[in-house]
């Protein structure tokens, strides 16, 4: 099923830059496309990933709906790309850890939530400009240290853009990563 947007989702929105002008935007994990339609509407030249064919699908007509374009693909990741470049990385991931059963890959991060994190960051400079960033969103439930690690390895320095507490027992987190040196 189609992720419905929650609290994360409209968090990453409030955090997206004014202008996505001039820019190339890869969102990673479109879902219903509220991300990859907003940086459009922004001005933003976006393609948007997905594992799920109904989220792509949900995608393209949010596009269509909205009269931005969208350039939406199926696939693993980095998979369905070439070896393109992109200003932005956008992701609003799986970010909690499995639980028993059928992994629900909206939520399902991996065995401690950070794997796809740690995936998606392993594989993000192939796919930036020298000076492109990543806005990524996490959870208190992601091991937040463990995440600051995987940043930390890959070499990018983080800014938090914006935080909100879900309940009483979770935080969300949208963070600017920016390759060291730039
Ligand atoms: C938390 S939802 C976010 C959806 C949307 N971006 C939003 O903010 O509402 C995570 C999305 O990542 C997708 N996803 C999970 N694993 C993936 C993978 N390996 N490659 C690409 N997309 C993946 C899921 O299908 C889901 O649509």
């Amino acid at each position: 099923m189609v992720y419905e947007p929650q609290e994360d989702s409209f968090l990453l929105r409030r955090c997206l830059p004014s202008s996505f002008k001039g820019k190339k935007v890869l969102e990673m994990g479109c879902g219903s496309g509220i991300i990859s339609v907003e940086a459009a509407r922004r001005g933003g030249e976006v393609v948007a990933v997905d594992i799920d064919p109904e989220a792509v699908l949900a995608t393209r007509k949010a596009a269509l709906d909205a009269r931005v374009t969208v350039v939406a693909c199926e696939g693993d990741l980095y998979e369905p790309l070439n070896d393109e470049s992109f200003d932005y990385i956008i992701c609003n991931p799986p970010y909690l850890p499995s639980e028993p059963g059928d992994p629900d890959l909206s939520l399902d991060g991996g065995k401690e939530g950070w794997e796809f994190i740690d995936r998606l960051l392993a594989g993000a400079k192939e796919h930036l400009t020298l000076d492109g960033r990543v806005l990524l969103v996490f959870s208190s439930h992601t091991l937040p240290d463990r995440v600051a690690d995987i940043i930390k390895r890959n070499r990018f320095s983080s800014k938090l853009l914006g935080k909100r507490e879900v309940g009483f027992f979770e935080e969300l987190f949208v963070v600017e990563l920016v390759p060291d040196g730039c």
